[in-house]
């Protein structure tokens, strides 16, 4: 009878293939890939795994953040290191208890089998934003600009301060690296990279002008820092459009800034247009690091949106996005290893919406699905070294200056019921996504459909499904479908038994 069951269950694997052809799966991605979630000291509440005294939110009922990863089959968790915990006096020596968080975290996280230890080091998280947003346009910390007369922030200098920020940026990420190299590397076999945020520049028309407009717009992006940290200068562009405010990468530095990462972490969200500012009124106006690539940037062509609008104004959804950036990083860079660090979308904070609409995420599914496939293509169909994907972000979080109005979360955290973690229908997809075999495996075993199942039911279990005999055996519709589909399925395979 095994194999009547058996080409039963091809046959539902077939259909599932055929019905859901813009499906996705973990089986989509190479072997040794990483999945995972990520979030930041800052931005994220308080671990609960982690007994809280000194800082932050107490930890408010036994469930662990940790188990929530492990739940969704992660492999690896991002976090950061809040700098003021360890250093709570700007510099002097280490704050023990700073120091004992972390450890008890790591020891966590190796508990519930999160790798060995910390191997992968990311020095800065989105310098561009760090220059950009904090020196000058001034609307995140520490909020200087010269912009509209002073009209915005009282001091700061918008054309040169965050050049020099970068600058300083670069050199003190290179002195770790060379640090770790020299220290620690040989004893600890861990890897130093840097987090880029990096959109996607479409030229809006065909012209020369405006595909030069969108390369413009990628080497005051991108290419400000990975072009100095592989290449060794900045781009020709920025030396020609800054000038004299460029800070200068004299020979001595740029060997030491050159080749000093082993990966790269790139924060990719969203796709803008790029069209050549002919005019240049705009950079005459503001005077700032942001109008010096003379490019107008726009999500509108022809006042069509380049693509649907998540919760925040500049986060248009845009799939294809991630894999031109990929194959322009190839390109580019000569193939450098790639992980996708941060990639996600939010939702409005809405007051009076219903807890059960508000985890009905449906839109988060399909940015997944949809950013992934292209991701994979990406890895698949043109070779880009792409080693690893972190969705932004396990919880919803404080938002930099959008505070708690958004939601980015797998999970919904309510703010007003003890922080309790409620997963969302794209935690099921993720989970699903990741195809983590085993895990699907244990919970339809656990599930009361199995517990009073026909021994039809029962001989999927001694099939040997893991690992998958079929590439797209695990599917997920990310419409509004999730992993119940499977056991739907497997309900009418056992009907057609009895
Ligand atoms: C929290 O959970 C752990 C393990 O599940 C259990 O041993 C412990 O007693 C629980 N603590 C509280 C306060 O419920
Ligand atoms: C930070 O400075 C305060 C006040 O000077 C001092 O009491 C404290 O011990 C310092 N902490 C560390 C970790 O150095
Ligand atoms: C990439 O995303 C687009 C939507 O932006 C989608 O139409 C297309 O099917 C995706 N391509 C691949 C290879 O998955
Ligand atoms: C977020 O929504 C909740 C209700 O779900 C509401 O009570 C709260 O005021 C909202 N917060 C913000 C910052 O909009
Ligand atoms: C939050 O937790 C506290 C202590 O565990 C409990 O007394 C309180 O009832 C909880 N509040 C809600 C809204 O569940």
């Amino acid at each position: 009878m095994a194999t009547i069951y058996l080409a039963l269950f091809s046959v539902v694997v077939i259909f599932l293939i055929i019905v859901k052809c813009e499906s996705i799966s973990r089986t989509d991605f190479p072997d040794g890939f990483t999945f995972g979630t990520a979030s930041s000291a800052y931005q994220e509440l308080q671990m609960k795994e982690i007994k809280e005294t000194a800082y932050g939110i107490p930890s408010p009922d036994n469930q662990s953040d940790i188990d929530l990863m492990k739940d969704l089959g992660m492999d690896a968790y991002r976090f950061s290191i809040s700098w003021s915990r360890i250093l709570p006096n700007g510099t002097g020596a280490p704050n023990p208890e700073g120091i004992e968080y972390y450890n008890n975290l790591i020891d966590a996280l190796l508990e519930k089998a999160f790798g060995d230890r910390v191997k992968n080091w990311m020095t800065f998280n989105e310098p561009h934003g760090m220059a950009i947003q904090g020196y000058d346009l001034g609307v995140q910390a520490p909020g200087r600009c010269s912009i509209l007369g002073h009209l915005i922030c009282k001091n700061g200098k918008s054309s040169v301060e965050p050049y020099i920020v970068a600058h300083n940026i670069l050199l003190s990420h290179a002195a770790v690296y060379h640090s770790y190299q020299n220290n620690f590397k040989e004893s600890q076999q861990g890897r130093v990279g840097i987090v880029l945020d990096a959109k996607w520049y479409e030229p809006i028309s065909n012209k020369n002008e405006d595909i030069d407009a969108a390369r413009r717009a990628l080497d005051f992006g991108l290419g400000w820092f990975l072009d100095p940290l592989l290449l060794g200068d900045y781009p020709l562009s920025m030396q020609k459009l800054v000038g004299k405010r460029l800070p200068e990468i004299v020979p001595e530095v740029s060997r030491f800034l050159k080749g000093s990462l082993d990966f790269i972490g790139v924060n990719h969200y969203t796709t803008l247009y790029a069209r050549n500012d002919r005019t240049r009124i705009r950079k005459l106006v503001l005077q700032d690091a942001s109008s010096d690539s003379v490019v107008i940037t726009t999500s509108l062509k022809h006042g069509v949106a380049i693509g649907e609008r998540a919760a925040s104004h500049w986060l248009h959804i845009v799939p294809w996005g991630i894999r031109k950036l990929a194959n322009y990083i190839k390109d580019k860079y000569g193939n450098p290893p790639v992980i996708i660090t941060e990639n996600g979308m939010d939702d409005p904070n809405r007051s009076h919406l219903v807890l059960d609409k508000a985890l009905k995420d449906d839109k988060r599914i399909n940015y997944h699905r949809d950013y992934l496939s292209n991701l994979s293509a990406a890895i698949r169909q043109d070779d880009c070294d792409i080693r690893g994907y972190f969705v932004w972000s396990l919880l919803d979080n404080w938002e930099w200056n959008m505070g708690y109005t958004v939601r980015f979360g797998l999970y919904y955290v309510d703010f007003k019921n003890n922080l309790t973690r409620i997963p969302k229908s794209s935690c099921q997809a993720v989970e699903i996504l990741r195809g983590a075999c085993e895990l699907v495996l244990e919970k339809f075993r656990n599930s009361q459909l199995f517990k009073e199942s026909s021994k039809v039911v029962r001989s999927i279990d001694r099939l040997d499904l893991c690992p998958l005999p079929n590439k797209n055996s695990w599917v997920i519709d990310g419409a509004n479908e999730k992993a119940g589909n499977f056991f739907e399925d497997v309900t009418v395979w056992e009907s057609l038994d009895g």
